[in-house]
């Protein structure tokens, strides 16, 4: 598999998102490079804390769960923990929720906003392990871009 250029798709999200101020539009932008960016995912966007859970903001893949709770699967595990969660086998992750049955690895990492959780960038792949280590950290990378672009003060 090819592998990313995380620097430069960093450049990419930064310069997308730079001088937007509409939310939606950037997520929805955001949800749209990843997902021309990365060679082997079949879900790529966005979860947003709302009312005191996560709702399905952005995205690009199939349709969705619209509603996770906190501390429930992949991404309510990491937006409870506030902790970027690298899951090689979402079959093994106990809890996980299955949105896309062609789902097998996934990254999730939480964003913030003035210290609090705003939501979690969610990306997965079809591919058992699709995600190096090399790609953890370079979306963490990439989540931190969004989270300048979304609230850059
Ligand atoms: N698998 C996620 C649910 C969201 S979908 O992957 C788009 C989870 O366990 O939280």
């Amino acid at each position: 598999m090819q592998k990313t250029d995380y620097s430069l798709l960093c450049r990419q999200m930064a310069a997308l998102l730079s001088g937007v101020e509409n939310e939606i539009s950037n997520l929805a932008n955001a949800s749209a490079l990843l997902w021309q960016a990365l060679p082997d995912i079949n879900w790529a966007g966005f979860y947003l804390m709302r009312n005191g859970q996560l709702e399905l903001g952005p995205f690009q893949g199939k349709p969705a769960c619209t509603v996770i709770a906190m501390g429930k699967g992949v991404c309510g595990t990491a937006a409870e923990k506030r902790e970027a969660l690298w899951v090689p086998n979402v079959h093994a992750f106990p809890g996980h929720i299955a949105c896309d049955c062609a789902s097998n690895a996934e990254v999730v990492i939480p964003l913030h906003r003035n210290g609090e959780i705003y939501g979690v960038m969610d990306i997965d792949s079809p591919t058992p392990g699709g995600f190096s280590q090399e790609d953890f950290q370079g979306l963490q990378a990439v989540a931190a871009e969004v989270e300048r672009g979304l609230f850059p003060y």
